[in-house]
């Protein structure tokens, strides 16, 4: 089916487009009052991930709401973990915790690799649910966590704030984390590509604490994996490539570094100027950014300033996907994201006139 609204995709392959095209990182989640009504009719996260009619509703929840550009699966990253069998689970008011830990190199080698049809089909069925009622009108993005940064959950036993656990083993027994990282390299591969198959139309890969690292472990431990990643992936699908991009949080330094995978587009938090993001990298990538989340808290005159200048930075023509640098907190309010989207929608026009549509 023809996509209504291919903007994003068009963008992130650097294709003539008539405005800059924006999503939000988190756009379904708790600072939208539907979404919590739903989250606590589930119970708890994870049987809403779980449950392929209710992951579509708060996928579709935001485009309801704002004229985005792009859907969002309603996922989460650590479902590879949980199908690796470490028992997932998000206690109230916690981060996430699993009921597994792995304490030794047999621990690794005993893990499976989920089959994504099998442990992991209730993402592809949420897939293609979602697919049959976006009805073509926006993409569908499928995404997964890269396998540094499960690895830092899955051996922390949840969210960390010095890392020392997998600090600890890969100064001492770096073959251990190795391991682990290309088991989770292969899973990330299989279950992107049966996204794909199951209808995503471009995916992302979060690399939410690859800036942890020393630029050496980075490369090692982090970008060798997404690199593996992004040449396994099918990047072509239904007549149309399958762009992916690549995040990684405080990865502002290493950009050549990223653009080199091969992948279409980077991902940029608030601490890169997208200016110099361009000049470094714009001939090789598209970029995805890059406003802190925190502004949404500020004025409506702010935010359109602050969206300005962004768009100033990035300049004229294709390439730049309008997003936050990270995700969206619960205590936005939802009006405020509307001035934001509405600001990325209407001020970017003049960034296109010159391209020839
Ligand atoms: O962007 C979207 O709208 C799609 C959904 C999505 C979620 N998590 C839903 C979610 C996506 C893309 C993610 C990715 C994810 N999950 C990342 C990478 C991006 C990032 O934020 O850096 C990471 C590190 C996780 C792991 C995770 N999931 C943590 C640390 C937490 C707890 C912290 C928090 O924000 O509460 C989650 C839970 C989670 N994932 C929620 C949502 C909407 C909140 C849970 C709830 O509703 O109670």
């Amino acid at each position: 089916m023809e996509l209504k609204n291919d903007r994003y995709l068009r963008a992130l392959l650097k294709q003539p487009v008539d405005r800059t095209p924006i999503w939000m990182m988190r756009q379904a989640g708790r600072y939208l009052p539907e979404y919590r009504e739903i989250r606590a009719k589930a119970g708890d996260f994870m049987t809403l991930c779980k449950n392929p009619e209710l992951a579509c509703e708060v996928t579709l929840q935001p485009l309801r709401r704002y004229p985005l550009d792009a859907a969002i699966l309603f996922s989460d990253i650590l479902t590879i973990p949980d199908a690796m069998g470490m028992g997932l689970y998000f206690g109230e008011g916690e981060g996430p915790k699993f009921t597994k830990q792995l304490n030794d190199f047999m621990d690794v080698v005993q893990l499976p690799i989920p089959d994504p049809e099998v442990e992991l089909k209730y993402v592809m069925d949420a897939v293609r649910t979602i697919r049959r009622e976006l009805n073509g009108d926006v993409p569908l993005i499928g995404f997964s966590g890269s396998p540094w940064t499960l690895a830092t959950y899955m051996l922390e036993g949840g969210s960390s704030k010095t890392f020392s656990k997998i600090k600890k083993l890969m100064y001492s027994e770096p073959e251990v984390v190795h391991i682990l990282l290309d088991k989770l390299a292969q899973s990330v591969i299989l279950y992107l590509n049966a996204q794909i198959a199951a209808g995503v139309q471009s995916v992302m890969i979060f690399d939410t604490w690859g800036g942890v690292l020393t630029p050496n472990a980075y490369r090692e431990y982090s970008l060798s994996y997404m690199q593996q990643i992004v040449e396994g992936l099918t990047r072509h699908a239904d007549g149309r490539p399958v762009p992916v991009t690549l995040f990684t949080k405080n990865g502002g330094l290493w950009l050549e570094d990223i653009a080199k995978t091969g992948c279409d587009a980077i991902g940029i938090d608030w601490t890169m100027d997208i200016r110099l993001a361009r000049a470094r990298v714009g001939d090789k990538v598209a970029l995805q950014g890059n406003m802190d989340p925190a502004i949404l808290l500020g004025s409506p005159e702010r935010i359109r300033l602050e969206v300005q200048a962004i768009l100033d930075g990035y300049g004229q023509g294709s390439g730049h996907v309008f997003n936050l640098g990270h995700g969206i907190t619960p205590d936005v309010d939802p009006e405020r994201a509307r001035v934001f989207i509405e600001a990325v929608q209407s001020f970017s026009r003049t960034y296109h006139i010159n391209t020839d549509l």
